[in-house]
């Protein structure tokens, strides 16, 4: 046989290495079909960067990087991206994550945000898509029994032993589940959240396999309930909880910090104190500190005008620290001295068994 020449032999070796992609590349993928480019409105994501660095940013990253605290996840994610509708996007801050430090966002829910402001914060995290969308599509059945074991063994140290989160975010929050497809999970297992700590599971597990991780996931959704809430505008007057008791005394720790413990034993001894809920009024309703004022963080400002300066304030969050922290700075800039941080947040107080309450607190009728 006749040598190649060198333009024949390299012509193969392209045909060789393009062709076997081009190949691969036109199998057809079981789980999403013909991927597109979203348009995105500038003006809208112009608008919705202003209201992200104000409600956002110092949890999810200030360019949606994720874990600037506790859990955030990324919302700049290709993988996240991708799969995400703008429906998804939406209703996620719609609605939050209740109880975790994802607060509901909305005024329908006693949050700050309108709808248009809602779509302006969704165009801007659409704006940070860097790779085509895919239209997922359901994984085949599975069953949610053979799901645990894997779970167990592969899943549960991130995400929690029933899903209820741990250093990564929940997967059993009932609103997660709520807008989640199969399709949405099964590919984010597969494809894992790239420069996270999430996996790539794809090469680990079979399809079947996956399939029962969904339905497990899936197995652990509730209802929710899609009614507005009643508007409830917290009211500031009276602020201080046992006025005439003894002021209470805090030893804070960094400058900054109080332990729940503290907090409770100064309650207790009916020392005078101010506490104050910082996250979205929806939060508080849903529970807090019995005896707390709901003063939002992005309200701090207004509010402190009508706040004594000569009682000792302690914020609090979820987070445990982000959003009290927030609301404990802005308190200090206008010239408040007696300001803390709860330490460990509300999560911690309501597991102590300490005095909580759901719905309108003092005289708030
Ligand atoms: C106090 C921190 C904090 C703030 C502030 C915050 N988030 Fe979140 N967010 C979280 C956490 C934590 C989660 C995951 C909750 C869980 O464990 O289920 C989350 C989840 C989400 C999700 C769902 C992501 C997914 O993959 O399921 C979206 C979308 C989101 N946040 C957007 C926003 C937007 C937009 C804002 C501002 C309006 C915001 N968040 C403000 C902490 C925060
Ligand atoms: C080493 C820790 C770790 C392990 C192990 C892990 N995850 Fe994750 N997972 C994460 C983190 C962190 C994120 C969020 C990434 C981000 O910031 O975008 C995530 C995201 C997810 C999401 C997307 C959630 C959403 O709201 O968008 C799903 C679904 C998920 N994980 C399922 C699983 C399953 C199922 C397993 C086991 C097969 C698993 N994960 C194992 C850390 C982990």
């Amino acid at each position: 046989m006749k040598r190649l020449t060198p333009v024949l032999s390299f012509s193969l070796l392209f045909l060789l290495l393009f062709g076997c992609q081009t190949a691969n590349r036109e199998e057809p993928d079981p789980l999403f079909s013909e991927p597109f480019v979203p348009d995105v409105d500038v003006e809208s994501a112009r608008r919705g960067a202003r209201l992200y660095a104000t409600y956002c940013g110092f949890c999810h990253g200030y360019q949606g990087e994720g874990n600037l605290s506790d859990q955030a996840n990324s919302l700049n994610n290709p993988t996240f991206l991708s799969t995400a509708s703008d429906e998804f996007i939406e209703k996620s801050i719609h609605y939050g994550r209740p109880n975790t430090s994802m607060s509901a966002w909305s005024e329908e829910q006693n949050g700050p945000l309108n709808p248009g402001e809602i779509r302006d914060i969704t165009a801007l995290i659409r704006s940070w898509q860097t790779t085509k969308s895919v239209a997922v599509k359901d994984p085949p059945p599975g069953r949610a029994s053979r799901g645990q074991a894997l779970y167990a063994k592969k899943c549960a140290s991130c995400h929690g032993k029933n899903g209820e989160g741990r250093s990564a975010l929940s997967l059993n929050n009932p609103r997660f589940l709520d807008s989640a497809s199969d399709g949405f999970l099964a590919y984010a297992i597969r494809k894992g959240r790239p420069k996270t700590k999430m996996p790539a599971f794809e090469n680990k597990f079979s399809s079947n396999q996956i399939s029962d991780l969904v339905a497990l996931l899936r197995s652990w959704a509730t209802p929710v309930q899609d009614a507005p809430v009643a508007r409830f505008t917290p009211p500031l007057e009276n602020p201080v909880l046992n006025p005439d008791g003894p002021p209470a005394h805090f030893d804070l720790f960094e400058d900054r910090f109080v332990s729940s413990d503290q907090v409770f034993e100064a309650l207790i001894a009916g020392d005078a104190l101010i506490l104050i809920d910082a996250r979205s009024t929806g939060d508080y309703l849903l529970g807090h500190i019995q005896g707390s004022l709901s003063i939002p963080f992005y309200r701090i400002d207004e509010a402190s005008k009508t706040l004594p300066k000569d009682r000792w304030i302690i914020t609090y969050c979820a987070c445990p620290h982000a959003i009290s922290g927030q609301a404990a700075d802005k308190l200090i800039q206008a010239g408040f001295k007696k300001v803390a941080v709860l330490d460990e947040g509300f999560p911690y107080w309501k597991q102590q068994g300490y005095p909580t309450l759901s719905g309108p607190d003092r005289g708030h009728r």
